[in-house]
């Protein structure tokens, strides 16, 4: 962890605009402990997030336990491998771009070393009408990201537990009503943070009335994401 012992004082200097444009996916992460206090500090984040009628349903539960860790690896791991093998098959096309290739190195990178990663912190909460309240639960964890970014820790988010889910919340002691969305693998990062490549804002922006770009199919594109 960085020489600055001051938790309290961490990233409360990075501007609000620069942090969010600098936040992007770290999935290349030291082992190395992170303190219980920061953990703290970045769900206290999480807690600022918006929610219907100001519910707030969340839960975040941190494992740090190892062989936790390693059970959820093992069970992450297989399921991510057949998930990312299309898209690996397809980046071997001279067309696909060199940003998504590094994407999914990086991906399979924290598949392999899911069990190392300190802290797999779970996004929880409340089912209302027997659906969880993602409009709340993801700027949750989207705060989170965030204020990793500012006192420096690494981060992605990441959905694919859910294919195990109900295994993971019994094992998580989660109560009746109450389920995981995300999982957030938590580390000090390997690489630095940096504004990811997005397109520009042009391309989506609309006053009054939708209107396709040139040469725009008005479709999606088929990404690959991870
Ligand atoms: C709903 C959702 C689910 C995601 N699931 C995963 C996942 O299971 N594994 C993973 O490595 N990344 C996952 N991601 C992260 C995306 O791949 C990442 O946000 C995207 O590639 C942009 O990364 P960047 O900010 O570094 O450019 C998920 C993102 C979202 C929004």
């Amino acid at each position: 962890m960085p020489g600055d012992p001051d938790l309290e004082a961490l990233g409360e200097e990075v501007p609000l605009l620069e942090g969010i444009r600098t936040t992007r996916a770290i999935r290349r992460l030291k082992s190395d402990p992170v303190p219980r206090e920061l953990i703290r500090k970045v769900c206290e984040a999480g807690t600022f997030a918006p929610s219907g009628g100001n519910r707030q349903p969340w839960h975040f539960v941190a494992v740090t336990d190892p062989e936790f860790r390693g059970w959820i690896a093992d069970r992450y791991r297989p399921i991510f491998r057949d998930y990312i093998a299309p898209g690996v098959e397809r980046a071997k096309s001279p067309d696909f771009p060199e940003s998504g290739r590094r994407m999914q190195r990086a991906a399979i990178h924290l598949a392999d070393h899911l069990h190392e990663v300190p802290v797999l912190l779970f996004v929880a909460g409340w089912l209302r009408r027997g659906e969880p309240q993602l409009q709340a639960l993801m700027p949750a964890a989207q705060n989170i990201l965030l204020a990793c970014r500012a006192v420096g820790l690494g981060v992605s988010l990441t959905t694919l537990h859910l294919s195990f889910g109900r295994e993971v919340d019994d094992r998580l002691g989660l109560p009746d009503g109450v389920r995981s969305c995300a999982m957030l693998p938590i580390g000090w990062p390997l690489g630095r943070y940096g504004r990811p490549p997005r397109r520009s804002v042009d391309t989506c922006l609309h006053f009054d009335r939708y209107e396709a770009a040139d040469g725009a199919s008005g479709e999606e594109e088929d990404r690959d994401a991870g």
